[in-house]
């Protein structure tokens, strides 16, 4: 166990992550405006859209739309899910500048998520990254199911070890650790993060919890204390996976800030512009935010 990282980069995936995951149509001006918001806010990364097939996941059908309508502001990365060659050319097309691509420590998973097996995976990622290293793109690996997989069940943590050691040996410049369905507890996300810091540096690994057991905070605090500085999350708590059934929403992005400020971590983002944008999204889709801290920080500000 090491000292908390002094300061934490929050890796905002919502308009991705959590968008995918919706059962109606979210208009493209309402992602644009989510998108720019969270970067005004200060957040450095903002997952902004896939480029898959729009048959598999149609909430991203407007990716390219929705890339060249955003502010773009300075400094500030858009990353794209790239899972194929044609998805990486379409992705560069529309001005993408961060790559993603995204394997599974579960076969199952794997077929059900990618239509093909983990091996095969990896093969379509090299011309991905070939594309990317031509244009000076970096791209992030994802592994999901790195505790349990909806269809296997646990996880062993050297096979989350070994696909992300497969994933920087292809190129990668992170790989970001997926508890996709959320059934993780600390020890195992300890467990599994002693397995893969044997194969990869802790500094080039980022957390990515889903809430669906309510242990997201709790896991990446154990991810914290053994050193990882990368927290996904996931503005309002929106998310799922369409491929995981019964994947609630990622960990909420007002909830990682409140905890990360009060132990005294740096992340540069400003919390009461998130909740704000919290609410405009909530609002958009006609529901309150899964997030606690939105909800208590909008009671406290009427009852002020
Ligand atoms: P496939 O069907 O095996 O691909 O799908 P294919 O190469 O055989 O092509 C079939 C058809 O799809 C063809 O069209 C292709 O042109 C088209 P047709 O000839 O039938 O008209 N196609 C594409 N169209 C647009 N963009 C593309 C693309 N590729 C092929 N990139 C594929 C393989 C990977 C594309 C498919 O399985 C897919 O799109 N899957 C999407 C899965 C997904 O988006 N899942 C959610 C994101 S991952 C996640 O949420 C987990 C994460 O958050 C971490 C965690 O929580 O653990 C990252
Ligand atoms: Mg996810």
């Amino acid at each position: 166990m090491t000292a908390l990282p002094a300061k934490v980069t929050v890796y905002e995936v919502g308009p991705r992550d959590g968008l995918q995951n919706e059962p109606g149509t979210v208009p493209t001006a309402i992602k644009v405006a989510l998108v720019d918001r969270l970067a005004a806010a200060g957040l450095t990364y903002v997952e902004t859209t896939s480029f898959v097939s729009p048959k598999w996941v149609p909430q991203m059908a407007d990716n390219a739309a929705v890339m060249a309508a955003i502010a773009r502001k300075s400094g500030v990365a858009y990353p794209v899910l790239t899972p194929n060659l044609k998805g990486a050319e379409a992705a560069l097309a529309a001005g993408a500048q961060v790559f993603a691509v995204f394997g599974a420590a579960s076969e199952a998973f794997s077929q059900k998520n990618t239509n093909c097996s983990i091996a095969e995976s990896i093969e379509r990622f090299r011309p991905v990254m070939d594309l990317a290293r031509a244009h000076d793109i970096p791209v992030r690996g994802y592994v999901s199911c790195v505790v349990g997989c909806p269809y296997e069940g646990d996880i062993a943590p050297e096979k989350v070890a070994e696909v992300t050691a497969r994933l920087f040996d292809i190129g990668v410049c992170e790989v970001s650790l997926g508890d996709t369905i959320g059934v993780g507890t600390p020890n195992r996300i300890q467990a599994m993060l002693e397995a893969v810091t044997r194969v990869a540096p802790v500094d080039r690994l980022a957390i990515h919890c889903h809430d669906t057991y309510g242990q997201a905070l709790a896991n990446i605090y154990a991810a914290l204390q053994a050193g990882v500085a990368v927290v996904d999350s996931s503005v309002a708590g929106l998310g799922g996976c369409p491929y995981a059934k019964g994947a609630s929403g990622n960990v909420a992005t007002e909830d990682v800030l409140y905890m990360l400020h009060g132990l005294g971590i740096d992340t540069g983002v400003d919390l009461g512009a998130v909740v704000d944008t919290a609410w405009f999204i909530s609002d958009a889709l006609g529901r309150p935010p899964a997030s606690r801290v939105a909800r208590a920080l909008r009671a406290n500000r009427k009852s002020n």
